[in-house]
C-alpha cells in the first residue's frame, strides 16, 4: 500500500505582506537575534512566541565552547514559556536568523531537534502551532501546523 503525506505553506515575498500581528511578532524576533550568543558559528537566530494571551515571548541561540551544551534559538524560547508560563497555550512561533552559514537565497528551516520540541508543545496544547521562517532575503514561510515539518515525530 502506497500511501502520501501533503502539506500546504504559504511562501510571501517579504515579511511585511504578514497582518499587523504577525509583523509585530517578526519585529520581536528580530530583536531576539540581538541577543544571540553565537561566538562559534557566527550565525544569530531570533525566535519569538505569541501566547493566546497576546504576550510574546523572546528566545536566541545560546552556543558554548563544549558545542553540544548550547541550544537553538526555539528551544530556549519554548522550554522558558514551558518553565515560566505552563498552562499558557502557543499560537505561532516566528523564526529568523542573520549569518552567512546559510546563503541569504536559502530557505531557513529549523534544525531537527527544534522541530521535536515543537511538536511536543504542540501535542501538549492539542492545538495547532503556526510557524513563520522569515529568510534572509526577507521571503517568509507561513507553515499552519508543526506536524507538517515532523510528520512521524516521536511521540503521541
Ligand atoms: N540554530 C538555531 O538556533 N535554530 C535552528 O533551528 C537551527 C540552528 C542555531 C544553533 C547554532 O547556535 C547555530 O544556529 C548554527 O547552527
Amino acid at each position: 500500500m502506497k500511501k502520501d503525506f501533503h502539506f500546504s505553506y504559504d511562501l510571501l515575498a517579504d515579511w511585511k505582506e504578514l497582518p499587523v500581528e504577525d509583523q509585530v511578532l517578526v519585529d520581536r524576533a528580530f530583536e531576539a537575534v540581538e541577543t544571540a550568543y553565537a561566538p562559534y558559528s557566527e550565525f544569530k537566530v531570533g525566535a519569538s512566541v505569541r501566547l493566546d494571551s497576546g504576550a510574546i515571548i523572546m528566545g536566541s541561540n545560546q552556543e558554548n565552547a563544549a558545542y553540544p551544551s548550547g541550544l537553538c534559538a526555539e528551544r530556549v524560547a519554548l522550554f522558558h514559556i514551558g518553565s515560566a508560563f505552563p498552562k499558557e497555550m502557543i499560537k505561532t512561533i516566528c523564526i529568523v536568523a542573520k549569518g552567512n552559514l546559510i546563503p541569504n537565497h536559502k530557505l531557513l528551516s529549523p534544525c531537527g531537534g527544534c522541530r521535536q520540541v515543537m511538536l511536543e508543545s504542540e501535542n501538549r496544547q492539542k492545538k495547532k502551532i503556526r510557524i513563520i521562517i522569515v529568510n534572509q532575503d526577507n521571503r517568509t514561510m507561513i507553515v499552519p501546523s508543526v506536524i507538517d515539518l515532523l510528520p512521524f515525530g516521536f511521540g503521541s
